[in-house]
């Protein structure tokens, strides 16, 4: 085996290829990274010469990019050329849930990653370590192996594999911090030497300790499973705040005071619109699907209510909008803050924005939506409806009828005439928005919903509108009319 890693590959220029394979070169220079996609327009997005049109935005991933590319990282469409030279190859590529067919709604659609192996299969050369980076089922190491043989039987050259686990726990928006300093890195396999050496290649920034090498099975139900506690504890505290909204309590007190408890601990209690993000949803729905293949009905509807409880817990805030505002929201203009699935990315995947607009759309709603990363033909995209091209820049005058319409504005200059405010992301720039002014330019009674809690609530009222805050009991039917 050769012990001499040269060349590293990393099949998907994705979220989770792009920063991975950057962190990874800026750390270890002696060794040469490619990042191969079949997207070209992502690969050129990737070598954008001015760093200006990055695929991703991610805090901190520009400046790496600076440092590595073109040096010792590369972004290519050659995915060929990519496999021949590797020592170790991650696939990184989409493994969304399966939308018809065996399994469908619930198990992942692993065609791209059959694809890859097949791909690795063919034009690798000698030995070649093959590492998992997407999240996958488990048992999926055994499919990659199998793969890979049969691709590899026909070959004249001699070429032999191993696969490795390796799951990536970056969340997007501190993705970098999260590489850079993770809370551990998991590698499992069943080959000690692969696994040392793709132990060593980590080895040259993170501490030996934080490295944990376990059995393949482990790591990918390990991988499966800290995303489902992960997002059982956002729907654990959802749920909650629907009682605080009955009781009088406030969510935020609640979420301070359980998180006290250094057995509960604080992070990952903030209640917000529900939890979106590629991964939560599909990983949770994973692991049901894996619960009912061996028969564990009981295992795979208790997570499959924390799923359940995310859908439910969406609809609620649109279904509050509406009720706030007299029961109609049919031509009422609702500005919405935020369209990311979170703070710090452009990804809207699954975010609880497309749901919440959706709904509103759906009551006639006319919106303006706001957000400082993501693009609007993505927007466009998540609501399958065009937006509305004749609306003139701040007094917005749309069609008459009982379809809702939105646009897109890239500035905060939006307010004028409307009769409600919506935060769905916890953007910086929402932080700091004058409200007395914004208070002037609305039509009365307004409303400001804040499903993240980052309003300042006295500053709403004494501003004069009506507040309504996620998980806050204490101003439940708290309406004025200036
Ligand atoms: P992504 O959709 O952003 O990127 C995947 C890329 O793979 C795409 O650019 C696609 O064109 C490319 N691709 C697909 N098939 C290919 C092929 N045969 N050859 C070359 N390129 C191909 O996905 P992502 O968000 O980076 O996620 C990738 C995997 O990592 C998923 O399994 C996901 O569950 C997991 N993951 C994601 C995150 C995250 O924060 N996004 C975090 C941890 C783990
Ligand atoms: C998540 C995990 O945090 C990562 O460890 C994992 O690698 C990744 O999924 C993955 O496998 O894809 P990500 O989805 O990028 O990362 O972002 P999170 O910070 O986990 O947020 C997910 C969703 O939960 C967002 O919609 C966020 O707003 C919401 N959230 C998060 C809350 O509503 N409250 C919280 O307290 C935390």
């Amino acid at each position: 085996m050769n012990h001499n890693v040269k060349n590293i590959c990393c099949i998907g220029a994705g979220y989770v290829g792009g920063p991975t394979m950057t962190m990874m070169a800026s750390k270890c220079p002696h060794i040469s990274f490619k990042v191969v996609d079949i997207n070209q327009e992502r690969i050129e997005s990737w070598n954008d010469e001015n760093l200006l049109k990055l695929p991703i935005f991610e805090p901190g991933l520009k400046e790496l990019v600076a440092k590595t590319r073109n040096k010792n990282l590369f972004f290519s469409t050659n995915v060929k050329e990519a496999i021949e030279i590797s020592d170790i190859i991650f696939i990184s590529v989409n493994t969304p849930t399966k939308k018809r067919g065996l399994g469908a709604g619930k198990s992942s659609d692993l065609k791209w990653v059959e694809a890859c192996a097949r791909e690795v299969g063919k034009f690798s050369k000698g030995h070649t370590i093959v590492v998992e980076k997407s999240t996958l089922p488990v048992r999926t190491a055994e499919v990659i192996q199998k793969i890979l043989n049969s691709e590899a039987s026909d070959a004249k050259n001699e070429k032999s594999f191993r696969v490795l686990s390796n799951p990536e726990f970056l969340a997007e928006g501190t993705a970098i911090n999260d590489l850079e300093n993770p809370d551990r890195v998991l590698i499992g396999g069943e080959d000690k030497s692969a696994m040392r050496l793709l132990s060593q290649i980590y080895e040259n920034w993170v501490p030996k300790e934080k490295i944990l090498l376990t059995n393949i099975w482990s790591s990918e139900l390990a991988k499966l499973t800290s995303n489902a506690f992960l997002a059982q504890r956002i729907s654990s505290i959802n749920s909650i705040s629907a009682i605080c909204e009955a009781t009088g309590a406030d969510i935020r007190e609640v979420s301070r005071a359980i998180g006290k408890d250094s057995r509960i601990g604080s992070k990952f209690l903030d209640s917000g619109p529900g939890f979106g993000g590629s991964c939560f949803k599909k990983d949770i729905l994973n692991l049901v699907y894996l619960a009912e293949y061996f028969g564990l009905k009981e295992v795979a509807k208790f997570w499959e209510e924390v799923v359940n409880i995310n859908n439910w817990h969406q609809k609620r805030i649109a279904k509050i909008v509406v009720q706030k505002l007299f029961g109609t929201i049919s031509e009422k203009k609702i500005i919405i803050l935020g369209f990311a699935f979170k703070a710090n990315t452009n990804d809207t995947r699954e975010s609880a924005a497309i749901k919440i607009c959706k709904d509103l759309l759906e009551e006639g709603a006319e919106l303006v939506i706001h957000d400082p990363k993501v693009n609007p033909l993505q927007i466009e995209i998540d609501l399958k409806v065009k937006q509305f091209s004749d609306i003139k820049n701040e007094s917005i005058d749309y069609p008459k009828n009982n379809l809702g319409n939105w646009k897109f504005s890239k500035n905060l200059n939006i307010f004028d005439n409307a009769h409600a405010v919506l935060v769905l992301t916890e953007w910086e720039d929402y932080k700091n928005i004058k409200w007395d002014h914004v208070a002037k330019k609305m039509k009365k009674p307004a409303w400001v919903f804040d499903a993240r809690s980052i309003v300042n609530e006295d500053l709403i009222k004494k501003s004069g509108m009506n507040m309504w805050s996620l998980g806050d009991g204490s101003s439940k039917n708290d309406i004025r009319d200036f």
